[in-house]
């Protein structure tokens, strides 16, 4: 299964550490959050990887590169996991030559992706789901026939509609709906509901022609939602609700608590973060 990860975004939401720096390389504890995208779209079945990249991110092809002046470093550095995990999939990166938004980075993997059906995570959003996010996406695609696209979506409070692509159509079985309408970054007063899309996909190869087809939409950009409401008038694109939690790195906010999140839950860590925190907030 072949997956694509956008992560030319410019990380405008973090600056100025991700001037000259990746927003996909943002620490969380101590794994870049590329890492633990990577490990997702592997634990889904993803045996072959697309990175779409762009200006100032070459730390993310050096990341999953061999490192020989690090090999004589004493167990456990964490390093044999992120080693181990390189050799289970094959990862191409592709550069995006300017910064034109998400549909465009999914477009520049068209010759690489063909005519399969293949799988997007994007490289700023951490989920930790069981089963895996883009497995439970495959599944839902294979019970719903193999046919069309899948994407993720989960209720979105009011406040936070205007962050999100949203879309709308009849529930054709418990948690899944025939998507029909979609709006990129509506206000509330447009937005056709709450059902805000989260950023993971299993998209048919129809979605390439349907991007070069759409003009530019929210923000002057080509947007992905906009594709998808095109691609939807000719095939059949699911939004399916999900089990588990996502984490959008890119947000400072949610870095921070994303980070307070694990390390609250790391053996080592958690115990004397927890008394240091209460200390803290005294
Ligand atoms: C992108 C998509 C949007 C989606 C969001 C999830 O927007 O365009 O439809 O809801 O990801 O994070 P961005 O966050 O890049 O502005």
């Amino acid at each position: 299964m072949k997956v694509v990860i956008p992560a030319a975004g410019l990380g405008s939401r973090f600056l100025p550490a991700t001037k000259s720096m990746p927003k996909e390389m943002l620490p969380v504890l101590d794994r870049p959050v590329i890492q633990y995208v990577v490990e997702e779209a592997v634990a889904s079945g993803a045996d072959d990887l697309v990175i779409i990249t762009g200006r100032s991110k070459r730390a993310i092809e050096d990341h999953f590169d061999f490192n020989p002046e690090l090999g004589g470093l004493p167990e456990p550095s964490g390093l044999r996991e992120l080693e181990a995990l390189s050799e289970k999939v094959t990862i191409h990166f592709v550069r995006q030559r300017q910064p034109r938004g998400l549909a465009d980075s999914v477009l520049c993997a068209e010759r690489h992706i063909g005519r399969e059906t293949f799988g997007v995570l994007l490289g700023d959003t951490i989920n930790v789901c069981r089963p895996p996010l883009l497995r439970q996406l495959f599944d839902r695609w294979e019970e719903l026939g193999k046919e069309g696209s899948v994407i993720a979506v989960e209720p979105v409070p009011e406040e936070k509609i205007s962050d999100y692509g949203i879309v709308d159509g009849p529930e054709v079985r418990p948690g899944v709906w025939r998507a029909q309408r979609f709006i990129e970054k509506p206000s509330r007063e447009e937005a056709p509901g709450n059902l805000g899309i989260t950023g993971a996909y299993v998209l048919s190869p129809g979605i390439f022609a349907a991007i070069r087809a759409t003009p530019p939409g929210a923000r002057r950009e080509v947007q992905l939602t906009d594709a998808l409401a095109r691609l939807a008038r000719e095939e059949p694109v699911y939004a399916v609700s999900f089990s588990g939690k996502r984490y959008d790195i890119g947000d400072r906010e949610i870095w921070l608590r994303t980070n307070i999140e694990f390390a609250l839950r790391d053996a080592k860590l958690g115990p004397r973060l927890r008394s240091w925190l209460q200390e803290a907030g005294r």
